[in-house]
């Protein structure tokens, strides 16, 4: 069954196209990859996923059921898509605790400064949600950290957070916008692999744009190809790699990137 299926998704910004009739079915339950040369749509994707852009009318966006193209980014979240993005936006000067806890107020209906202003019941469920967090800082391996200031942090600790803070709105599907940007390839798969145990553990939905395209054919079960606002191809890993427009795509273009010559030629 599909959670998210888009019809005709399309978005221009004056004369940019920037998506050009997109349709993608992504599976329930799945993890899958989003990928295409700089500047193919791959953000403006998410941001038209996510409310932050309206898509052009006649764009379809059905979600758990829901057409959503319309609606802002906030029922949005609602719905159950919640996302990170390419620039983190965490509050370093909030501790790491309190970054995922925020995440977690934005799903619920009290609000961040309510148990202040509400008392002790929610003090109380405020305490099982603050277990709740812990143990998810503990599986992504921060838990150690839960009461220093995310500023403190790694770069690569960093973007764990921001991860923890997109799961802790409890959504049936992350959108992930570049999570291993700036790690090292031994890194960013093994970020992939969190990603992968996080998916089974909270019963997620996930789509991911990584540019690194061995660490994408290797975590993915379903790849979407998009280039200059347009869908190329679609597939299992294996049709990805072999698909001459793909190909086309990243080589005709020159694309210095040994990693993705590596991935197509193997
Ligand atoms: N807010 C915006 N205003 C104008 N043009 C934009 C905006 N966002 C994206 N674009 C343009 O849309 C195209 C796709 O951009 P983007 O979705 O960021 O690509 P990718 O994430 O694949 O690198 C680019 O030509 C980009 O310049
Ligand atoms: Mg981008």
């Amino acid at each position: 069954m599909a959670l998210l299926e888009t019809k005709g998704l399309s978005k221009s910004f004056g004369g940019v196209q920037a998506l050009q009739d997109v349709d993608v079915h992504i599976e329930e339950g799945s993890i899958h990859g989003l990928i295409g040369p700089n500047g193919s749509g791959k953000s403006t994707f998410f941001n038209v996923i996510s409310g932050v852009y309206r898509p052009d009318s006649g764009s379809s966006v059905l979600f758990d059921n829901h057409e959503i193209s319309q609606l802002p980014p906030h029922k949005i979240t609602e719905l159950g898509i919640s996302r990170t993005f390419q620039l983190l936006r965490l509050f370093l000067e909030m501790t790491v605790l309190e970054n995922v806890m925020v995440g977690y107020h934005c799903h619920t209906p009290y609000g961040f400064l309510s148990p202040i202003l509400q008392g002790s019941k929610v003090r109380e469920a405020d305490e099982k949600i603050q277990d709740e967090m812990i143990e998810m800082l503990q599986f992504l391996g921060l838990a150690s950290y839960a009461n220093l200031p995310a500023g403190e942090l790694s770069g690569g600790q960093r973007r764990l957070l921001s991860l923890g803070r997109a799961i802790a709105m409890k959504p049936k599907l992350l959108l992930l916008d570049e999570p291993g940007a700036g790690l090292s390839p031994v890194n960013v798969d093994h970020l992939m692999h969190t990603i992968l145990s996080l998916k089974e553990k909270y019963k997620l939905t996930v789509v991911v744009v990584e540019h690194i395209l061995k660490v994408v054919m290797n975590t993915c079960e379903r790849i979407t190809v998009l280039d200059h606002g347009q869908k190329i191809a679609e597939g299992s890993p294996e049709e990805v790699k072999n698909d001459h427009a793909v190909i086309e795509a990243y080589l005709g273009r020159e694309m210095a990137d040994e990693d993705i010559r590596q991935v197509i030629r193997a």
